[in-house]
């Protein structure tokens, strides 16, 4: 069994985006602004700070913005020299010198399963992490070091979970689960995409960090299209479930910081949380917020929220 320690990312940005429409026509969703970064920068940096330097970027239609991104910008540069604003020119500079940052297309977006198998040249046969560039972790909450842990432990495949309120699990993978001798790992048995809520087998929703091994690409390879008509890396990961082959699946269970943007609502309150907590903006940002919040708040609920604080 694989227990090699995993250098390789893949970071699959070839969807449609279409719950962000119209805003995604034109432009991958997983390069909408956070506050200053593109929500994809943050994701490269979580990457490389674990250590997985080589970046595969599975692209579709719209590439040119996010390899512009991660490229060298002379022009921008030199007027930044010349303006002498140190400053911004080492923010521009950043995101061309984060790892060594490769691109594949996907061709059409025939799902999250498919664009995984379209990185198999370039990840060869070693386990490999893949990081959804839409989904992202707080920095504060080192996810994916605490899963490459848990593959050097048990080998195999590890995913990363979340407990979700019942109602939401239809929204998710799902993973049927059994507990380790370790409270933050579960044994992974069964997944299914997106389930009916009143027949899924747990609240645990799959999230956007996996560590995968190679032998996913068979399965891929071979796997037909699932819900949506997509091929999906769940059913995928299903099957290594079920199988000894290539090792076991692992969850772990994580109870930090995510922050879905590509959802239009959880984008809106990444931005708003992270603006709060930004080092340069913070401060302002959130004295006026709380003057935003408190006049456009009806009386009754003022009058509400100074009962529960005198409490
Ligand atoms: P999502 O299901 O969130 O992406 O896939 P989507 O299909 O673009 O979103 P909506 O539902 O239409 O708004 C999770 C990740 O997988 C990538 C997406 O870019 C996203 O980062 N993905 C999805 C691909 O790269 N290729 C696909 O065929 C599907």
């Amino acid at each position: 069994m694989r227990r090699t320690s995993i250098q390789k990312a893949v970071i699959p940005v070839a969807g449609l985006g279409t719950r962000f429409l119209p805003a995604t026509k034109a432009t991958p969703k997983e390069m909408l602004p956070v506050v200053d970064k593109p929500a994809l920068q943050y994701v490269v940096e979580e990457a490389c700070r674990a250590g997985l330097d080589d970046i595969l970027m599975v692209t579709g239609r719209n590439k040119r913005p996010l390899e512009d991104h991660f490229d060298r910008n002379w022009e921008l540069e030199e007027a930044l020299e010349r303006k002498g604003d140190a400053t911004r020119l080492s923010r521009v500079r950043e995101s061309a010198s984060m790892g060594d940052v490769h691109y594949v297309r996907q061709g059409d977006p025939l799902g999250l399963g498919h664009a995984v198998l379209c990185a198999a040249p370039h990840v060869g046969n070693e386990p490999f992490a893949v990081l959804l560039g839409d989904d992202l972790i707080d920095p504060r909450d080192p996810l994916l070091t605490r899963m490459s842990e848990v593959h050097q432990r048990f080998g195999g495949s590890v995913v990363a979970l979340m407990e979700v309120p019942a109602e939401q699990i239809g929204l998710y993978g799902c993973a049927a689960t059994a507990p380790t001798d370790v409270e933050d790992i579960v044994r992974v048995s069964d997944l299914v995409e997106k389930p009916d809520p009143r027949t899924a087998p747990s609240n645990y929703a799959v999230i956007g960090r996996y560590i995968l091994d190679p032998g996913i690409f068979d399965v891929l390879r071979t796997l037909l299209p699932g819900r949506g008509g997509e091929i999906q890396l769940t059913d995928a990961l299903q099957q290594l479930a079920q199988s000894t082959s290539a090792g076991p699946v692992h969850g772990v269970v994580f109870t930090g910081r995510r922050y879905d943007t590509g959802d239009r609502a959880d984008y809106l309150r990444t931005v708003v949380r992270l603006a709060a907590e930004h080092q340069e903006l913070g401060q302002d940002f959130r004295a006026w917020l709380r003057t935003y919040v408190l006049d456009s708040m009806p009386a009754d609920d003022l009058d509400e929220l100074s009962t529960v604080l005198v409490a």
